[in-house]
């Protein structure tokens, strides 16, 4: 399998609880490495921005009012199929389905307040790590 790169944001729901590096402790655990890491309070603009492919659903202003509400931690994970392996140590979005040992099925508090966000594809992966990181910010 090809090594690729993914994004992560740790959201405000994990920062508030001091679950930074419990959150690293399974991503790295899966074996993924963590090639760039920046904490940031994002700006509406940029959440609004990112989760523009939402826009038109239902939870679109909840979702970017608690994506500034507090510190993220924004994420360049890379791997062998960095993408999957991500979503499944992420687990499903929502933590009543997520999978025992999973971080949403671990820390998440709800479908909104769920800990974790990941990209959905490489080419998802990498218009999203192009919005928050230089190339130079990334050390493979
Ligand atoms: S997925 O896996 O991206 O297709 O999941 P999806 O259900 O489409 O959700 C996309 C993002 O929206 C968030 N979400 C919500 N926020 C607030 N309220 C409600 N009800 C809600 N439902 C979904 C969800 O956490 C996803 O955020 P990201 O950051 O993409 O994981």
């Amino acid at each position: 399998m090809a090594i690729e790169r993914t994004f992560s944001i740790i959201k405000p729901d994990a920062t508030a609880r001091n679950l930074t590096g419990a959150i690293n402790a399974l991503i790295e655990k899966a074996g993924l490495r963590i090639v760039a890491q920046k904490r940031i309070r994002m700006t509406r603009d940029q959440a609004e921005t990112f989760y523009a492919v939402h826009k038109a659903r239902p939870f679109f202003g909840e979702l970017v009012d608690f994506m500034i509400s507090g510190p993220v931690v924004v994420q360049v994970l890379e791997g062998e199929g960095a993408v999957l392996k991500h979503r499944d140590v992420m687990g499903a979005t929502d933590p009543s389905k997520a999978a025992d040992g999973t971080i949403r099925k671990l820390h998440a508090k709800s479908i909104g307040e769920n800990s974790v966000h990941g990209s959905d594809a490489p080419e998802t992966a990498a218009v999203e790590i192009a919005q928050f990181f230089s190339g130079n910010e990334i050390v493979g």
